[in-house]
């Protein structure tokens, strides 16, 4: 179990807007330091909706990792990788599939809502149904990985957490789990032998868990006891066998939606964005621009900063005593929305000084990408091989 891992993936959306960044990857540069990080670009998931429009993927791949890089995410502290070019994500996905009851698919919230939002989609498809297995490969590849995600893809990583406990119950016992774990038990010294015996029996007949953490405790101090053979009696014990896949758990990322410059929800299709790096002209006339409180006709109507979308902008931006100053400013009428959004320009555009600095080496050269997320593929592939290494053999298809 790797409680220090971290494991998320977005679908290829080009670049990335502020919305992005403070509603994600700002939470994904900060990860990076406290875990073990593996963040990849899920491009087979933008396949499963959008298989008929392929032509954008690879470019909307490399423009959005230039965008994680000028957040902050470091290909030297995070695994950053392409999940196509990690087939064993497939590998995995097909093995957990056949486990997966049909049902667990149709009832995930995501799949109707999705057809209903999407009716100029085919998504009549195998692979639209399995999205969230394929989802549960790239998370359980990782064993034991925290998953950093919004409140909409909880109901995947509950999935996922389904099929790792249904595929440990069916494949963690493999071939001669019971009699090699009989046998291990033959090796106990007597009394402790008697104890584990009887209170499986009552564990497993009757569901009495009691003496369990007492048995549980002298196995750990049983030091001929190797490895394997310790983490067999565990399960054994309480009828179940090794955890193969451990339950990921959700880092839910709890952030109120950026408003655009139009003060709806920030999103490209709104076109209401502001990008990571904009042009600096660009950047001041789009919060010159941008929507403000409607009470504000003209400079001496005073305003209410909690209606005003450029507000919710300062509130991310603005030290406290700007803050102030704008909310004393605005319902005194005391300044106009103009001066107002001065400081708020300035703020981003140190910040997007920021990003467009750590962006610079990968516009320089364009091969510097390619090779960063080369890398970090065979990185992950390292990982991934392991998991299915232990995977097929569980299952007992490993021909080696
Ligand atoms: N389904 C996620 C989304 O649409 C993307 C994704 C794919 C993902 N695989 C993942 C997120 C694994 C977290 C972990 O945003
Ligand atoms: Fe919004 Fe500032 Fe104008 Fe008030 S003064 S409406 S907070 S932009």
């Amino acid at each position: 179990m790797n409680e220090d891992r971290v494991v998320s993936g977005m679908r290829p959306t080009g670049r990335l807007h502020l919305g992005h960044y403070h509603g994600a990857i700002k939470n994904w540069a900060n990860l990076q330091h406290k875990y073990e990080c593996f963040f990849f670009v899920a491009d087979w998931h933008a396949l499963t909706t959008n298989y008929h429009s392929t032509e954008l993927i690879e470019q909307d791949t490399y423009d959005m990792l230039v965008d994680w890089f000028a957040s902050g995410v470091s290909p030297s502290s995070a695994t950053v990788f392409v999940q196509s070019k990690v087939p064993e994500h497939a590998e995995l996905h097909v093995l957990l599939s056949m486990i997966t009851p049909l049902s667990w698919l149709e009832r995930v919230p995501t799949y109707k809502d999705t057809i209903k939002r999407l009716q100029d989609r085919d998504l009549n498809t195998y692979g639209f149904l399995g999205y969230p297995v394929l989802q549960a490969a790239d998370i359980l590849m990782y064993r034991g990985g925290r998953v950093p995600v919004g409140a909409d893809q909880v109901a995947h990583v509950e999935l996922t957490r389904e099929i790792a406990r249904t595929f440990n119950f069916t494949f963690g016992r493999g071939h001669q789990w019971e009699s090699v774990a009989q046998k291990a038990v033959e090796r106990l010294p007597k009394k402790l032998r008697q104890q584990y015996r009887s209170v499986q029996r009552k564990f497993v007949e009757a569901g009495n868990s009691e003496g369990i953490e007492r048995i549980r405790a002298q196995l750990l101090e049983q030091h001929y006891l190797n490895e394997d053979e310790r983490e067999r009696l565990l399960g054994y014990l309480e009828g179940v066998g090794r955890v193969l896949l451990p339950e990921p758990e959700v880092l839910l990322t709890e952030t109120a939606t950026l408003p655009g410059l139009d003060g709806e929800k920030m999103s490209k299709s709104y076109n209401n964005t502001i990008y990571l790096r904009e042009e600096p002209n660009k950047l001041e006339q789009k919060i010159r621009k941008m929507q403000t409180d409607p009470a504000r006709v003209r400079r001496h109507d005073p305003g209410d900063p909690e209606k005003c979308p450029t507000y919710s902008l300062h509130k991310i931006y603005s030290k406290p005593d700007t803050l102030d100053w704008v909310t004393q400013g605005c319902t005194s009428a005391g300044i106009g929305c103009l001066d107002c959004k001065g400081p708020l320009i300035d703020a981003l555009q140190i910040e997007q000084k920021v990003f467009r600095r750590r962006a610079e080496p990968y516009l320089e050269d364009a091969q510097l990408v390619r090779h960063v997320v080369q890398e970090g593929s065979e990185n992950a592939r390292t990982v991934a091989k392991e998991t299915l290494e232990d995977v097929k053999s569980a299952i007992g298809i490993n021909f080696r």
